[in-house]
């Protein structure tokens, strides 16, 4: 697909024009990964953030913020629900946390491999790369880092780097991929200040870069933020400012399947989170073959507000594991068996 097709789909409204769109990224979909909807059980294992990213509620400037890291009985606990439920990876996400050390969570990740067969995702940040290295011997499998969006000058407003370092996430990316990971990323949606051209650019880059898992939601402001208290004042001129909206995530959705057919595409807690009714399944019907679980203890998730109303915030683990096998099924869908290994990573000689 050309640029100016795709730039036309983000800008068309027409209900039927649209209905042919979801119909082919839900083909794409069901030809290339199935009808399988594989569940990663999600633990944010800590808030602490040595970040200050213009949009994110656990940022450090955020004083809001009462801040915890799991302990590693308590995420053994977590990975132990996952296995219960029949999940066959964990995701451990946290803020960019130095007080999570190489050594602390190589253990973990060994522990989890000794104890279980799940696939390991993390989710960390922009760590050093000789922490990612030994986490990948330690056993992890696949690391998601987000690129947020593709305009430099856009990324650079929202994430201040720290003291002496710079931050070129693509670069992390393309080191991700020779340690050995399944190499996840992905985008906000909406962000003030982000064009259609730009979303354009992102969704191309998806498949320059060959990513294997592309993770895509709405922003949403939060108010304890930079840019939540004053996204008026950074829109794009009228016309060209992307909406933060459901229609427009699942549009991006349905193009990055259409686009990438064999990677994984979660329908993400973003999503689920505007709307809550059918956010989760309009993903999962468009493009969507991965839902991510909240794990973490009830009492740490409400703490882990990167935005606010966070969908799984009001159920515990047992009620979204339910409620999402249950909404999978009513679509005709089935819930994925072993670790949902991505059918794009698995085309690549490495
Ligand atoms: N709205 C939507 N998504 C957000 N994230 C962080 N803050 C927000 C927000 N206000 C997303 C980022 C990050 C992921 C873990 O959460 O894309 O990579």
């Amino acid at each position: 697909m050309e640029k100016n097709e795709i730039l036309e789909w983000l800008k068309s409204d027409d209900q039927e024009n649209l209905e042919k769109l979801w119909r082919l990224a839900d083909e794409v979909r069901r030809d290339n990964v199935g009808e399988e909807v594989h569940l990663r059980g999600l633990i944010e294992v800590s808030n602490f953030c040595a970040r200050d990213c213009g949009y994110c509620g656990i940022r450090v400037g955020n004083q809001e913020v009462c801040r915890y890291r799991m302990t590693a009985d308590e995420i053994m606990d977590s990975v132990q629900m996952s296995v219960n439920f029949g999940y066959g990876t964990v995701v451990l996400q946290a803020g960019e946390d130095y007080g999570i050390t190489c050594e602390w969570l190589s253990d973990i990740i060994t522990r989890i491999k000794l104890e279980t067969n799940l696939a390991i995702t993390l989710s960390l940040g922009e760590r050093a790369e000789a922490e990612l290295v030994a986490w990948r011997q330690a056993g992890a499998d696949r690391y998601l880092l987000r690129f947020e969006t593709s305009n430099r000058e856009l990324y650079d407003r929202i994430h201040p780097p720290l003291p002496g370092r710079f931050s070129d996430r693509f670069q992390i990316l393309r080191g991700l991929r020779e340690i050995g990971y399944e190499v996840g990323s992905g985008i906000m949606v909406g962000i003030p200040g982000q064009s259609f051209d730009d979303l354009v650019n992102d969704i191309l880059l998806f498949k320059e870069y060959d990513i294997d898992m592309i993770g895509i939601g709405p922003y949403i402001p939060h108010p304890g933020t930079p840019l939540g208290m004053s996204s008026e004042e950074h829109l794009c001129p009228s016309g060209e400012q992307v909406p933060g909206t459901e229609l427009m995530t699942c549009k991006v959705v349905a193009l990055t399947r259409i686009l990438c057919p064999l990677i994984n595409i979660p329908s993400t807690t973003a999503l689920a989170t505007i709307n809550r009714v059918e956010g989760r399944v309009h993903g999962l019907s468009r493009g969507a073959n991965i839902v991510m679980p909240n794990l973490t203890p009830k009492k740490y998730r409400e703490l882990y507000e990167i935005y606010p109303a966070k969908a799984s915030c009001d159920e515990n683990a047992d009620e979204s594991n339910s409620r999402i096998k249950n909404s999978i099924s009513a679509m005709g869908r089935v819930v994925g068996v072993g670790r949902g290994d991505s059918a794009n990573k698995k085309t690549r000689a490495v």
